[in-house]
C-alpha cells in the first residue's frame, strides 16, 4: 500500500517546546473498554491517530455512537449489538485483540480474526486465550478466526501470567470487571497504561485494586456506568522527541508529560551527555554538540527501559561518540530499522537480540522505508540529524502513533514535509 513519504532536509538542531499527545497505548484499551459501559464515556486527551480511528470503526461496528470534538471522544454504548468484527477492521491494527475481554464480558461471546499490526516478531496471543479459558470461556480457532463463547457468563478466577504481557493484562482486566466474583492477577504488567485503564474502569464503577503493582485484585460488578476520564500523556512520544533533540544537538522542552513514567529513560540521555531539567509536567533537554555512547541498554517490562523507545534511542546513538550496546529482550524481531539507519551511514551490527552501534561523526541523507511504527520514527530522527535530504517511506506506520509529526517537528525548527502517496 502506498502511503507517501516524509522528505527531510537534515542538519538543523531542534529547538523549542511541544505539548505531548495523549498515550495511544492507553487510549486504545480504554476505547475497547467502552464496550462494557452501559452509558456514555467521555475521554479527554485522546490522540488523533489512525489506530484510534481504527478502534472507533470497530466500536461503530458494534453500534456505539461515537463523536469527537478536538481531543475529546464521547462513546455511547447503550443498546449495542453483538456482531462479529470483520477481518478488514481487525487487520487494521494488532491491538484489536484487546476487544476480546470486553466483547466476551458484554455479550458472552466474541469472534475475532488473528491480529494485525507491527511486524516486530511472532506476537502470539496464547496468554490472552489461556486467561479467557480460566474465566470459563470455550475457544475454538480455525481459518485464522478465534471463536470464544461463555454462555453461562464469565467467572472470576486466579491467574498467574508467565510473562507480564501488557495486552494480556488488559484483556484480563476487561474480562474480570463484570465477571461473577473475584479475580486475582499475579505478575500483571505494571505499565502506566495499565494503571490508566484501571482508573478509567474504576471511574465507571469497576472495583480494581493494585493496578501498577504487579498484583491486581478485581471484584466483579454487574455492570459499568458512564464516566469521564483524561488519557495519560504518551511517554513513548515524549521520549522519541527527546531522542530527536539529542541527535541534532538540540534544546527542547516536552510539555504535558509525567516525568516519573520516564524514570529509566532520562538517565540514558544524561549518560549521553545531555542536560535534563524536570519541572512538574515539563522535561527540558539540552544536548551537547555530539552525544556520548551509552554502554549498555536492555529493554525490560516497565519500569525498565521500554522496548518502544529502543528504535528511537538506537537512532540517536548512531551519531554518538563511541560504541553502544543494546539488548532487546521483549520482542525477537525489533531491529528492522537497523538496515535503514545503515543506509544513512550508521554502523549497526545486529546479532540476535543484541545490537552493537559504533557511533559515526555524521549520517548522510538517503531514501529509506519505515519497517514499523517506532522504527519509522527512528528513520525520521536519523534524517533530521543527517546531512542532505532523506526520504522516509511507509509513513502510515509512523502516523499510527505520532500525531501530526510534521507539524510538531516543523514547530521545533525541522525541515520536513509530507508528500502524499499516489
Ligand atoms: C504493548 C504495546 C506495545 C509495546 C508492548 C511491550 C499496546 C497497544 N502495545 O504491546 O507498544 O511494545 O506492549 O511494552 O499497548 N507474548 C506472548 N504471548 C501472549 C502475549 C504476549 O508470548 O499472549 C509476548 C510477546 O510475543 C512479546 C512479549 O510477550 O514478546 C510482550 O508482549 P506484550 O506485553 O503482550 O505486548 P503488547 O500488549 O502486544
Amino acid at each position: 500500500m502506498l502511503s507517501g513519504f516524509f522528505e527531510i532536509t537534515g542538519g538543523r538542531s531542534l529547538k523549542g517546546a511541544i505539548k505531548i499527545q495523549g498515550a495511544k497505548n492507553s487510549a486504545l484499551p480504554i476505547l475497547a473498554a467502552t464496550v462494557l459501559v452501559d452509558g456514555e464515556a467521555e475521554l479527554r486527551n485522546c490522540p488523533r491517530l489512525s489506530d484510534v480511528d481504527a478502534t472507533v470503526n470497530i466500536l461503530k461496528h458494534f453500534g456505539c455512537r461515537v463523536s469527537r470534538q478536538g481531543h475529546t471522544l464521547r462513546v455511547d454504548s447503550r443498546g449495542i449489538n453483538d456482531t462479529p468484527i470483520p477481518d478488514r477492521l481487525m487487520h487494521e491494527m494488532r491491538s484489536s485483540i484487546i476487544f476480546l475481554g470486553a466483547v466476551l464480558g458484554r455479550f458472552g461471546q466474541a469472534v475475532l480474526s488473528a491480529p494485525g499490526g507491527c511486524d516486530i516478531g511472532l506476537r502470539p496471543i496464547d496468554l490472552h486465550l489461556d486467561a479467557m479459558r480460566a474465566f470459563g470461556a470455550q475457544i475454538t480457532e480455525s481459518h485464522g478466526r478465534i471463536c470464544c463463547t461463555c454462555a453461562q457468563g464469565l467467572r472470576g478466577t486466579d491467574i498467574t501470567l508467565a510473562f507480564p504481557s501488557v495486552g494480556a493484562t488488559e484483556n484480563i482486566m476487561l474480562a474480570a470487571v463484570t465477571a461473577a466474583g473475584k479475580t486475582t492477577v499475579c505478575n500483571a504488567a505494571r505499565e502506566p497504561e495499565i494503571t490508566d485503564l484501571a482508573d478509567f474502569l474504576n471511574t465507571c464503577g469497576a472495583r480494581i485494586t493494585g493496578a501498577g503493582s504487579g498484583e491486581m485484585v478485581i471484584e466483579g460488578v454487574p455492570a459499568l456506568h458512564g464516566g469521564q476520564h483524561a488519557v495519560i500523556p504518551d511517554r513513548i512520544v515524549a521520549g522519541s522527541y527527546l531522542a530527536a533533540a539529542a541527535a541534532t544537538g538540540g534544546e527542547i522542552t516536552v510539555q504535558n508529560v509525567n516525568p516519573s513514567h520516564l524514570s529509566t529513560v532520562l538517565p540514558v540521555f544524561r549518560d549521553a551527555g545531555c542536560k535534563i531539567d524536570v519541572q512538574a509536567a515539563d522535561i527540558s533537554l539540552r544536548a551537547p554538540m555530539r552525544p556520548r555512547a551509552v554502554k549498555y541498554i536492555r529493554t525490560m517490562p516497565y519500569p525498565g527501559f521500554p522496548t518502544d523507545l529502543q528504535a528511537p534511542v538506537s537512532a540517536f546513538l548512531c551519531v554518538a561518540e563511541g560504541t553502544s550496546v543494546i539488548s532487546e529482550t521483549i520482542f525477537e524481531n525489533r531491529y528492522k530499522h537497523a538496515a535503514g539507519l545503515n543506509r544513512l551511514g550508521a554502523d549497526i551490527r545486529v546479532d540476535g537480540r543484541t545490537a552493537i552501534i559504533e557511533g559515526v561523526p555524521r549520517l548522510t541523507g538517503a531514501a529509506v522505508e519505515s519497517p514499523d511504527l517506532r522504527g519509522g520514527f527512528a528513520l525520521v530522527l536519523a534524517g533530521l540529524a543527517a546531512e542532505g535530504v532523506t526520504r522516509v517511506g511507509g509513513i502510515r506506520h509512523v502516523e499510527r502513533g505520532y500525531e501530526d509529526i510534521c507539524g510538531a517537528l516543523t514547530s521545533l525548527g525541522a525541515a520536513i514535509v509530507k508528500i502524499d502517496g499516489t
